[in-house]
C-alpha cells in the first residue's frame, strides 16, 4: 500500500513535471517564416514513407526528413544509406519492390543519423557486402557504434561497383561535409547522391550542414554540378534535387560568403556599426581582462550583420534562412577567417 501510494505520488509528480515542462515549452518556441512551396513535403503513404522512382532500377525512400536510395539489379539490391529514422521502413520499401536480397550496402559517410539503421539492415541480410570509404572504417573502428557495422570493403579514391546489370560508381574527392563523405553516381539513372552537402529547397542545416570544411563543402557544389545527372540525392528532406536545386543552394552560398567577407573587412574600418574598435572597447570596458567577451561581442556583430544581408535576399526563396542563416553565417565567418585568411582587424599590421 505504501509502495504503492509512493509510487502513484512520483508518477503524479513526474506527470505533472512533464506538463509543466511541455507547457513552458510551447511559449517558448519561437515562429519563423512560413517555408515556400519548393521546400513542401511530399505525402507519405500509410506506412509512412515516400518512394521516388527514378527509372532504370533506381529508388529512393523517405520519411520526409532522411533519405536512402536503393538500385534493384537483376540479383540483388545496392542500398545507399540506412537513417535510423527510416528504420525499417527501407526493408518495407525495398520488400514491396522486389524479392531479391540486399548484397551491398553502402556508406556515404560515417553518421549515425544517415547510417545508424544498418544494423537492421545486416540483421535482415547477413551477408551483405558494406562498402565505405577508408576514413570512414576508421571513424566507426573508432567510435565502436554497434548499430552501424564496420565496413567490409573499403577504398581510397574511386571504387566501381559492378551488380549484374547495374553499375555505380563511387568517388572520393578530399574533405567537405566530413572526412570520407563520397559521391555516389548511378549513371543508368543519371542519379547523383552526395550526402549533407545541397539540401533542395531549403539553406543548409545548422552550421552549414555542420560541416568539418568549408572550402570542401564550397567546392563540392561545383564537383556535383561537373556531373551529368538528372536525380540528386542530398540524404534531407522529402524530395529529391535537380541541378537547379545545386545552383540555387551554391548562390546562396556564393551570397553568404561575400557578405561575410565584406563584413569582416568593414569591421577593420571606422564603420559606426561593424567597426572592431568601437565593439571590442565596450566589450571590455564591461568585461575587464575578458579576451573571450571581447572577441564574442566582435563576432556576434559580424556574424549578425552577414546573416542579416544574406537573409534579407534569401527569405522566402530558400525554406529555413531565418531559422539557421546564422549560424550558417558563424561557420562562414569563422571560416573566412582562419581558412580563407579574410583576418579584417586581426590580420598582419
Ligand atoms: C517556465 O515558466 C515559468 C513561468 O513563465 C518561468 O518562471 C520558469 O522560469 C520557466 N521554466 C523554464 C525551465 O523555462
Ligand atoms: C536491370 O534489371 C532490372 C530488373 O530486370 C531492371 O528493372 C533495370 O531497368 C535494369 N537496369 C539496367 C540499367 O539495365
Ligand atoms: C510491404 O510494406 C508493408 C507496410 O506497408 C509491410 O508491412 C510489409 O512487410 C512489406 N512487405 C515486404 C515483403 O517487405
Ligand atoms: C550467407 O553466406 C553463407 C556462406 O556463403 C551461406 O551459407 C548462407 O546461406 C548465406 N546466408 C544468407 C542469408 O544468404
Ligand atoms: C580498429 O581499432 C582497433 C582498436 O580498437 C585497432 O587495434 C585497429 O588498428 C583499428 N583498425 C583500423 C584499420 O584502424
Ligand atoms: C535586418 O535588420 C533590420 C534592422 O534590424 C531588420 O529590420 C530586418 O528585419 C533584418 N532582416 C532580416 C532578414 O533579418
Amino acid at each position: 500500500m505504501r509502495i504503492a501510494s509512493t509510487f502513484g505520488a512520483v508518477l503524479c509528480c513526474l506527470f505533472y513535471s512533464k506538463i509543466a515542462a511541455q507547457t513552458n515549452t510551447t511559449t517558448a518556441v519561437p515562429t519563423y517564416l512560413p517555408i515556400p512551396s519548393s521546400a513542401a513535403s511530399v505525402p507519405l503513404n500509410a506506412a509512412g514513407y515516400a518512394l521516388e522512382d527514378f527509372g532504370n532500377g533506381a529508388f529512393m525512400v523517405t520519411e520526409g526528413v532522411y533519405q536512402a536510395l536503393f538500385i534493384v539489379s537483376t540479383t540483388g539490391i545496392v542500398l545507399v544509406d540506412a537513417p535510423p529514422t527510416i528504420g525499417r521502413k527501407i526493408l518495407f520499401a525495398i520488400g514491396n519492390t522486389t524479392h531479391l536480397p540486399v548484397t551491398h550496402l553502402i556508406y556515404s559517410h560515417s553518421h549515425a543519423d544517415h547510417i545508424g539503421g544498418a544494423s537492421l539492415i545486416t540483421a535482415a541480410y547477413p551477408n551483405a557486402t558494406i562498402i565505405a570509404h577508408a576514413n570512414t572504417f576508421t571513424q566507426l573502428n573508432l567510435t565502436g557504434d554497434p548499430s552501424r557495422p564496420l565496413p567490409t570493403k573499403t577504398f581510397q579514391d574511386e571504387y566501381k561497383l559492378r551488380v549484374a546489370n547495374h553499375t555505380l560508381q563511387l568517388s572520393y574527392k578530399g574533405i567537405n561535409h566530413v572526412p570520407g563523405n563520397i559521391f555516389i553516381y548511378h549513371s543508368a539513372s543519371k542519379t547523383l547522391m552526395l550526402v549533407d552537402i545541397v539540401f533542395p529547397g531549403w539553406v543548409p542545416f545548422d552550421r552549414l550542414g555542420e560541416v568539418s570544411y568549408v572550402p570542401g563543402f564550397i567546392k563540392a557544389h561545383d564537383q556535383i554540378l561537373a556531373y551529368d545527372f538528372l536525380h540528386y540525392i542530398g540524404g534531407h528532406l522529402s524530395r529529391s534535387g535537380i541541378r537547379d536545386d545545386v545552383q540555387t543552394q551554391k548562390n546562396y552560398v556564393t551570397d553568404l560568403f561575400g557578405n561575410c567577407k565584406s563584413a569582416i573587412e568593414a569591421s577593420a574600418t571606422d564603420d559606426p556599426v561593424l567597426g572592431a574598435e568601437k565593439i571590442v572597447e565596450a566589450a571590455l570596458a564591461a568585461n575587464p581582462g575578458n579576451s573571450w567577451a571581447e572577441f564574442r561581442a566582435y563576432l556576434d556583430v559580424v556574424n549578425n550583420y552577414c546573416a542579416n544581408v544574406t537573409g534579407e535576399i534569401w527569405d522566402g526563396v530558400l525554406a529555413g534562412v531565418d531559422v539557421f542563416g546564422e549560424s550558417n553565417a558563424n561557420v562562414m565567418v569563422e571560416s573566412l577567417r582562419i581558412d580563407y585568411g579574410v583576418l579584417g582587424p586581426f590580420g598582419a599590421m
